[in-house]
């Protein structure tokens, strides 16, 4: 495995390539970007895992300074299942300052979008950089983030980019919760409670599949019960897997989508509920 830190020299490694499969990271890596690496095998010859801090996508009260860099240990992880590992210093992506930027679906100012005003057009920008840098056949993203996702296949669809866009399952923790380089934040207390957001997903999505319709209502009693347990919540919401758009009678693919704070660490997740002609399945 070559870790390489600039684009001349990524370029130059990859061209003879026959086709790049890419996993892009902000390091602080856990099993579930390994399970990304490993799905993106199935994708292309040569595997690329780009591991970077973006700090175009986070607002000036968040955690781009505090965000772990833990590059030798992500490598250590990477041995044997990426063939590049592309680290660049923030210079080599923003060797000026970027005036340019893409500009996300209106649905990515809603979501955890209303709550971190320019996130999702700094993920957009930097994962076009990193495409136009790597030029992978097929890029690989978890649906733990999932509307970033969303964002992803909208920007590659819309503006005809040459990439396969792939989902990753989300992988959970024994208990279930979703794991997330966030998760190291929570203190012992914390990890114990941080159970109770899927608990709740769970939950509403049992409700959908059994017939319940009135999303509005299962949104508040899960809101309801996770502040009543100390959480500070940012949003629950039954969406359109299509469009991501509010859930209405009749949409046959939804997903039920939750941010919220526990102490100082903002936890997201989400269940998906296959519906069908109002009927659940
Ligand atoms: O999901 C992430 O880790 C980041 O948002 C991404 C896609 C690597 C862009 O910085």
């Amino acid at each position: 495995m070559q870790i390489i830190s600039t684009t001349p020299e990524l370029r130059d490694r990859l061209k003879s390539e026959p086709s790049v499969a890419f996993v892009p990271t902000m390091g602080n890596l856990h099993e579930g970007h390994v399970a990304l690496v490993r799905q993106a095998r199935e994708h292309g010859r040569c595997v690329v895992a780009s591991i970077f801090v973006n700090p175009i996508q986070f607002g000036p009260s968040e955690d781009f300074n505090q965000y772990p860099r833990t590059l030798e240990a992500d490598c250590a992880k990477l041995e044997g299942l990426a063939d590049v590992v592309f680290a660049p210093m923030v210079d080599e992506l923003y060797p000026e300052s970027q005036q340019v930027f893409v500009e996300p679906p209106p649905v990515a100012a809603e979501l955890c979008g209303a709550f971190r005003p320019g996130h999702f057009r700094g993920v957009a920008t930097v994962v076009l950089k990193l495409f136009n840098i790597v030029q992978p056949q097929a890029a690989v993203f978890g649906k733990k983030d999932y509307q970033q996702l969303h964002v992803i296949r909208a920007m590659a669809r819309q503006l005809n980019l040459p990439v396969e866009i792939v989902a990753g399952e989300t992988l959970r923790a024994a208990d279930g919760l979703a794991l997330s380089s966030r998760n190291g934040y929570l203190s012992g207390e914390e990890r114990a409670e941080a159970i109770r957001l899927y608990r709740n997903l769970v939950r509403m999505k049992e409700s959908i599949v059994a017939g319940g319709g009135d999303y509005a209502a299962l949104e508040h009693a899960a809101a309801a019960d996770l502040e009543a347990h100390g959480w500070r919540v940012d949003y629950v919401s039954v969406r359109a897997v299509e469009s991501l758009l509010p859930a209405k009678a009749g949409d046959a693919g939804l997903v039920v989508l939750a941010a919220g704070w526990l102490g100082h660490t903002r936890l997201i997740d989400n269940v998906e509920v296959c519906v069908s002609s109002g009927r659940s399945l």
